[in-house]
This record gives structure tokens, sequence and C-alpha cells, in this order.
């Protein structure tokens, strides 16, 4: 097995030799880093933050989100850090990582598939096996059993979710633990059990506010962006997951089930859903997980069909209703989409909502000439803006502001983790074990199983 050591000192040698030949000067100071603004473009829109344009690594031990993140996001203590990058991958140029990153995948074979999310860099996307919305992303963990490793470019929970789901010999790998996402990290397991002692005991009082006999009182269901401790929670209390491209058909499935439902933890996916099947406003009391019974009274919560966790996405409620009418006063002709993560009052203002591969298709299948105003993560709708360039794209939002946990995925890093599998080691993998493990299992294979 070759060491890392010996592939960084191949690597050089082989460089020195290429530059020599090729009558380069050898020089052997640090090269320059990635102060690359990744969103940045020639459009003159300002960007949320100056700290953008900054290598990941450069923030990577500090606690917290990164640049972009709102100041609302609270990082949890115990939420992972990513330890120091090799200067071989800090001080290498574009050109290097590049080669690096396709040396080490033709190396790899199929023994290694990179998956990557929409809302990755373009620079990342473009060395991915599969890229898909989280929804699409975790059947293709499941669905490939030859791979020995899955590089999982995304966050955190989509990478539990594939190690859940995907063989117990295969490892997946995350390669920046600072990919977390601030808004599955506003629910944690233990305001989750507490909400549900709270919940049952409220609904246990005189008939339970009963709306059908022979159904359970309340269902649990996440939304993928969740801890696999909390899906292992709704596998083994008769509940399921769901993401933003089922969570209707998920939502459906509940109640057949039960007579309400707890939805964690994106209050806007659960109203925006629940308004869709005809729910009113009135019957979807909001639990605040540090107020008893969640701020609520023991009436509303027995009136309720769903009740909604208090989470939310810092880059979908960036999008506003203003957005949308100074777009449609700017282009009368305009179709506006956006990501069911926004407020219900913007997906109510638009023409259409539905998770990001929704919106991919929605591009595609557009006629040349058409305009379309898109709310979503900026590096989906510079890509799609990139890829039809007969449409008129542009994001609802002028000010650039992209996932800030995303982004901490940066071709650095592919590098230093594709090496590291070169080499024999597994870096950063991510495991589920055990009763989580397998308790997230049936709360997933639920959702897979739920057909509209
Ligand atoms: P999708 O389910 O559409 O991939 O979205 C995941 C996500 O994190 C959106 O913010
Ligand atoms: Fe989480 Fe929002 Fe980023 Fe999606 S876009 S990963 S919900 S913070």
């Amino acid at each position: 097995m070759t060491s890392v050591a010996e592939l960084i000192r191949r690597t050089a040698e082989a460089e020195a030799e290429a530059e020599a030949s090729a009558g380069v000067a050898v020089a052997r100071l640090p090269l320059p880093g990635h102060s690359r603004p990744i969103v940045l473009q020639s459009t003159g829109a300002s960007s949320c933050d100056s700290g953008l344009g900054d290598d990941p690594w450069a923030i990577d031990r500090d606690p917290g989100y990164g640049p972009g993140a709102s100041a609302a996001d609270q990082i949890p203590g115990a939420a992972p850090r990513q330890g120091p990058l090799p200067e071989r991958y800090t001080r290498a140029s574009d050109e290097q990582l590049d080669r690096w990153i396709l040396d080490a995948k033709s190396t790899l074979g199929d023994r290694v598939r990179i998956l990557g999310h929409f809302y990755q860099r373009d620079e990342i996307v473009k060395y991915a096996d599969f890229v898909g919305d989280s929804f699409m992303l975790a059947q293709a963990a499941k669905q490939h059993p030859e791979a020995e490793t899955f590089v999982f470019c995304g966050v955190h929970f989509m990478a539990e979710t594939a190690d859940i789901l995907s063989g117990a010999e295969q490892a997946v790998v995350l390669p920046n633990l600072a990919a977390g996402c601030s808004m599955a990290d506003m629910a944690t397991i233990d305001q989750v059990e507490q909400c549900w002692r709270e919940l049952t005991e409220a609904l246990a009082v005189g008939d339970g506010g009963v709306v059908s006999v022979g159904l359970q009182p309340v269902i649990p269901v996440t939304y993928m962006n969740s801890s696999a401790a909390i899906k292992a929670f709704c596998g083994r209390n008769g509940g399921i997951v769901c993401t933003s491209s089922n969570a209707r058909t998920v939502l459906e499935w509940a109640f057949e089930r039960g007579q309400r439902v707890v939805f964690f933890p994106d209050q806007h996916l659960g109203r925006n859903t629940a308004k869709e099947m005809g729910i009113g406003e009135d019957q979807m009391p909001l639990w605040r997980p540090h107020l008893p019974l969640g701020g609520n009274t023991v009436e509303q919560l027995r009136d309720a069909r769903v009740i909604l966790w208090n989470g939310f996405c810092s880059v979908h409620k960036r999008f506003t209703v203003e957005q949308i009418q100074r777009a449609r006063a700017e282009h009368p002709r305009v179709r506006v989409i956006v990501h069911p993560e926004c407020p219900a009052a913007v997906v109510e203002a638009a023409d259409g909502a539905g998770s990001t591969e929704y919106i991919r298709k929605e591009v595609e299948a557009a006629e040349p000439g058409q305009v379309l105003a898109i709310g979503t993560e900026i590096n989906l709708v510079n890509r799609l803006q990139q890829q039809r360039p007969d449409l008129t794209i542009f994001c609802l939002d002028p000010v650039v502001c992209p996932c800030s946990t995303m982004y901490r995925i940066h071709p650095a890093y592919l590098a230093w983790t594709l090496e590291s599998l070169v080499a024999g080691s597994v870096p950063n993998r991510i495991t589920v074990d055990g009763s989580v493990a397998a308790e997230s299992r049936v709360a997933l294979e639920r959702m897979l199983a739920a057909k509209p």
C-alpha cells in the first residue's frame, strides 16, 4: 500500500520533472492558495459575507457555521470539527488539485463513488459520479453495492443517511467534517424526546381530541435534514422520514395511521406541505422547544393536525415576497420557482415550489427564451443558468449567499480524501451504529416504500 508521504514525494518528483522538461523554472516557493470567491459572478451582485472569498480551511478551526451563516444559527458545542488539512493541499494550485483528484479517482476506479448534492460548487460537482437532491443521493447509496466507499460531497446528515442505507462493509466519508446543517442542528434528540413526552401526556387527557378511532394520536415525521438519532426516534415510534421531494406522500402515509403529525425540524416544509393538503394554519401550532408544551395550550395541541417544530433554513429564509414582486415588475413573463424550505408567503407568491430536483426539471423543460426566477441555493441557480444560456435565469435574492456548510467542501479536501483512500486509510468516516442505525433504517425504508 502506498503511504500519503510516499504519494507526496512521488508527485513532487513528477511535477519537478514535468516542469523541468517543459523548460519551466522550478520554484519551490509556496504555491498560492485558493482565495477564489466561489459564487460571486460578474453580475455586480454583492455577497452576504466577505469571508466567502476565503478558503474553508482558514476557518475550520473556528466554532461556527462559517461565512454566510445567519446570526440566528447556533452551532452545538458537540458539532464535529475538521482537523488541519496538510499543507500539500492548502498550498496546491487548482491545476494540481485537479490532477491529483483525477489520478486518485482513476486509481480507485469503481471502488469509490463520489456523490454530490446539487448545492455543491461546480469545482466539486464536476468530479461527482452521481449528482442529485437528498432523496436521489440516499437512493444512490443504497443502489451501489459494488462501491467500497462513498465520498459524500454534501452535508453531515446526508452522509449519515448514506451510511445507514449502504451495506455494513461500505464506508461513507465526508471530506470536511465542518459541513453540517444549521437546520438539522435546530432539533436535538433530547428536545425531541422531551416534546414527545409532553405531547403524548397532553393528548392522553380525556379522549385526546380523537379525530378517528383506531388511529395513533400522533405520528412523528422528520425531514431528511435531521440527525440519525431523530430518524431512529421516528423509526421506533411508528414514524417516517421525508425529503422535500416526497413530503406530501409521506404526510398522506402518516395521516392513514395517525390523527396528527409532529413534524421535525423544518417548520416551512411542514407548513407548506400541510397547506397544500388543505390543512388550515390554525391547525398547525408551532412547537418552541424551550417552552412548556412548546408554547401551546393542551387545546391547541388536541385541535392540531400538524405540530411544526420551530426550525428553518437560513439560506431559504432569505427569500421574500418583495423579491418576487420586484422580479414580476421587472420581467412580466417571469416564472418564479422556489424550494419548499422558503416561508409560506413566498411559496404562495411563487408559481411553483419543489425540491432541488423539481427545480432542475422545471429548468430542463422550459421553452427557449423563458424567464425564470429561482429561490434556492446560489450554486444550483448559477449552474442551471450556465446549462441553459437560451433562458434568462436569475436568483430571487440579489445578494449572493450560499449554504455556508455545503461550501466547506472544497477540491483540496476532496484531493486529500481521495489520496488518503489510495494510501489505504479512510479519513472522516461517518458511521451510524447499532440500534440508531437499525431504527433509522426502519423510518427511511418506510419513506422509500411510500408511494403517492
Ligand atoms: P433537497 O431535499 O431538495 O435536496 O434539499 C436538501 C437541502 O438541504 C435543501 O436545503
Ligand atoms: Fe441545511 Fe439550509 Fe444548507 Fe440545506 S441549504 S444544508 S437546509 S443550511
